[in-house]
């Protein structure tokens, strides 16, 4: 089994606030993502796949094809929008990183070719700060 990683970026806008709370309660767990008034992240994803190599090509999959796979399910619906109105697939959630990491997942885990698995979704909300799914 090999794994094969696409590296992608994308910016989108989010807040995280839970309406059964106080404003302080709020601002006391989600911090400067609580904000009234919007704010946005510089998201970096990266897509793990696994396989075996093809015996005609030595490729688990076409990486451009991989691409394409991320760009239509994925980038198109997020980049550069608000995750809490714009994205379909987050609708009725709260956005936070680990549920992205999780409707991304699920955007992609039944897209790609025979043979070829979801192996990873890890998310980066900033340098410092990413989270993993592994589709369990
Ligand atoms: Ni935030």
């Amino acid at each position: 089994m090999v794994y094969l990683t696409r590296i992608e970026h994308f910016n989108a806008a989010h807040k995280l606030y839970n309406e059964a709370w106080s404003v302080e309660k709020n601002e006391e767990v989600f911090g400067k993502c609580a904000n009234e008034n919007w704010h946005g992240h510089n998201y970096d994803l990266y897509v793990t796949v696994k396989g075996n190599p093809d015996q005609d090509t030595g490729f688990i999959m076409d990486v451009k094809k991989l691409s394409l796979l991320i760009n239509e399910f994925v980038l198109e619906k997020l980049d550069h929008l608000n995750l809490n109105e714009d994205v379909d697939f987050m609708k009725g959630q709260f956005c936070s990183t680990e549920n992205l990491a999780v409707g991304i997942w699920n955007q992609l885990a039944n897209r790609l070719p025979a043979g070829v698995q979801l192996h990873c979704i890890k998310l980066y909300e900033t340098p410092q700060i990413y989270v993993e799914y592994y589709g369990e």
